[in-house]
């Protein structure tokens, strides 16, 4: 069995998984959504309280699998630094307490694997990771080799959504939100302008669409006076504006990728009418679709127990005193995670 730890934002998560099967054993996440939601966004230092009451807590309710543990893992990149430290430092005990190997796992790799829990993985593949963190398009031709190929210039999509909904006072986290009102809204009514659209480069941009929101909003009097079809029509049409930007851009990879297996990972790639774009572009590239079930898409401790299982296959361990938070440089295109 290898447990594995996830507190990189705002979500505590403990997963056990067995290493020759790799099923989930247990797997429990307490999200820290409401105690954000007032802020309209995470507070760092809240987060980090938050994960040093709950990770102990569900620690408490596995502590029958403790004797039976081969490896402990963690997530130690990328992620906010306070947070990070509340999982390294569990696992770090842990490790050394049980005399088990520790593992570190990068984050964006655990949503790469989050395709891959409880099944075997599938490579070459081509990933278009989107979350509240990110918005990259990997070309993942092994465990080693997982090259960039696109990236935002600015906010991610799971950001993009999460300020707009704080424009309109609908709370945090604003993608399911948004999505849900974008069912009662009319995406024609508000023509935002689709990102990069005559652009050649092969990138993604929010800040931009964030902002034509923003004057949109004040147009129409400020968020005080915006009736409630006014914020469904708002959120159609800016989700319209997501959906064309990710499609057109992932058109332009997909001409030079012949790759035939294509994945939507991270917390964004749970809105159905993304999934839904992307399910007709790759029947037009005759691309087979992976998408990731819905209970984790979002961050979770069940992706960095998959990825940690191969580790252990290749012994990829840690010294515990040497584990610290991994150094994030902001990649190129042509660099590899
Ligand atoms: O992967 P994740 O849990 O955390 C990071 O690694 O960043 O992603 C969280 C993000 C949030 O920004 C949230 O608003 C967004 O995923 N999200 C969505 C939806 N559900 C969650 N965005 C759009 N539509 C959704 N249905
Ligand atoms: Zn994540």
């Amino acid at each position: 069995m290898i447990l594995s730890i996830e507190s990189s934002c705002d979500d505590s998560s403990i997963a056990i998984t067995d290493r020759l099967t790799k099923k989930l054993i247990f797997h429990k996440k307490i999200s820290q959504e409401a105690d954000h939601a007032y802020y309209g966004g995470v507070v760092p230092e809240l987060a980090s309280r938050l994960h040093a009451i709950a990770l102990p807590d569900i620690l408490e309710e596995l502590r029958e699998y403790l004797p039976t543990l081969k490896a402990v893992a963690v997530t130690n990149q990328p992620g906010l630094g306070v947070t990070l430290l509340e999982g390294i430092a569990m696992a770090k005990t842990l490790a050394m307490l049980l005399k088990i190997p520790l593992i570190e796992v990068n984050h964006l790799k655990g949503h790469i694997y989050s395709l891959f829990i409880e099944k075997s993985s599938i490579m070459p593949l081509l990933v278009l990771l989107i979350s509240g963190g990110h918005t990259q398009m990997i070309n993942v031709s092994s465990l080693d080799t997982m090259q960039l190929l696109a990236t935002s210039m600015d906010d991610s999509v799971g950001e993009s959504f999460d300020k707009v909904a704080k424009m309109m006072g609908l709370g945090y986290p604003g993608g399911s939100i948004i999505e849900a009102l974008a069912h009662g809204g009319d995406e024609g009514r508000f023509d935002f302008p689709v990102p990069l659209r005559h652009s050649p480069l092969l990138a993604f941009s929010l800040s931009g669409l964030k902002n034509a929101v923003r004057l949109e909003i004040e147009r129409l009097g400020g968020e005080a006076n915006l009736t409630p079809q006014d914020k469904s029509d708002i959120s159609a049409s800016f989700q319209k504006a997501i959906r064309l930007h990710l499609i057109q851009k992932s058109k332009k990879i997909f001409q030079s990728q012949p790759t035939r297996d294509f994945a939507l990972v991270g917390g964004a790639s749970a809105n159905l009418s993304i999934r839904q774009a992307y399910e007709k572009l790759c029947r037009e590239f005759g691309k087979t679709l992976h998408v990731v079930p819905l209970e984790y898409c979002s961050d979770n401790a069940a992706m960095i127990g998959r990825y940690a299982l191969e580790c252990y296959e290749r012994k990829r361990f840690i010294d515990p005193d040497k584990i610290d938070i991994g150094v994030t440089k902001k990649l190129q295109n042509g660099d590899f995670l």
